[in-house]
C-alpha cells in the first residue's frame, strides 16, 4: 500500500531494492501459492522486500509486487520509523474483521492513483513469520486497511476492484493513456 510517510534513513546492511511490479503485469491478478520453505532465503527475500518498499515510500509490499507469487506480504505502517512495527505475513489469513471505514488508499503498483475504499476498522490475522512460527496479530485503522490491502493482492486483487465502475474505469483509461505514452 502507498503512503505518503517518508521512509526513514538508517545504517541497515545493502539490500536488494526490486522494482516494483506495476499494473498491467498479470503476476498482479493471480492468487499466491503458499510460503513451504522457511529458510534463510526467505528471510533474506523479506528484508529486501522491506527495503523496497521503505524506498517506494510504502507501508505493505506484497511479494507479487516484486514479481514473485508467493503468498508472503511485508507490512510497517511506521514507513521505517520503528523497527519493532515490521510485520512479516507469511500465508496469511484474516480470521476476524469488524466495523467499517471509508479511507482514501492507493498502490505501489498503481502509483499516481488512489481510491476511496471500505474496509474493516479492525482485524485480526492469523500468519506465520520469516521462520514458520504461527502467530496472530490484531490491527486498527492503518494498520487493518494495509493487513486487508495486501492480503488481497496474495489473492490477486487490487484495490481498483473496491471502487465504482466508473471510477475504476476512468483511473484505468487514464493507465491505458500514460501506457500508449510510455509513461507507466
Ligand atoms: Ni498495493
Amino acid at each position: 500500500m502507498a503512503s505518503s510517510v517518508t521512509a526513514a534513513s538508517g545504517e541497515a546492511p545493502a539490500r536488494k531494492i526490486y522494482p516494483i511490479v506495476k499494473y498491467g503485469d498479470p503476476i498482479l491478478e493471480k492468487p499466491t501459492p503458499p510460503v513451504k520453505k522457511f529458510d534463510a532465503d526467505l528471510e533474506e527475500l523479506t528484508e529486501d522486500m522491506f527495503a523496497s518498499m521503505y524506498a517506494a515510500q510504502g507501508v505493505g509490499l506484497a511479494a507479487p509486487q516484486i514479481g514473485k507469487s508467493l503468498r508472503l506480504t511485508v507490512v510497517d505502517v511506521t514507513g521505517g520509523k520503528n523497527p519493532e512495527a515490521k510485520i512479516v505475513l507469511a500465508n496469511p489469513e484474516i480470521i476476524h474483521a469488524e466495523g467499517e471505514v471509508r479511507e482514501e488508499e492507493g498502490c505501489l503498483s498503481i502509483p499516481g492513483f488512489r481510491g476511496y475504499v471500505m474496509r474493516p476498522q479492525f482485524v485480526t490475522v492469523r500468519a506465520q513469520n520469516a521462520r514458520g512460527e504461527t502467530f496472530e496479530i490484531r490491527g486498527e485503522n492503518l494498520l487493518a486497511r494495509a493487513f486487508c490491502h495486501e492480503i488481497d493482492h496474495l489473492n490477486g486483487i487490487l484495490f481498483l476492484q473496491h471502487l465504482s465502475m466508473l471510477k475504476r474505469d476512468l483511473i484505468r483509461r487514464k493507465i491505458k493513456k500514460l501506457k500508449k505514452q510510455g509513461e507507466w
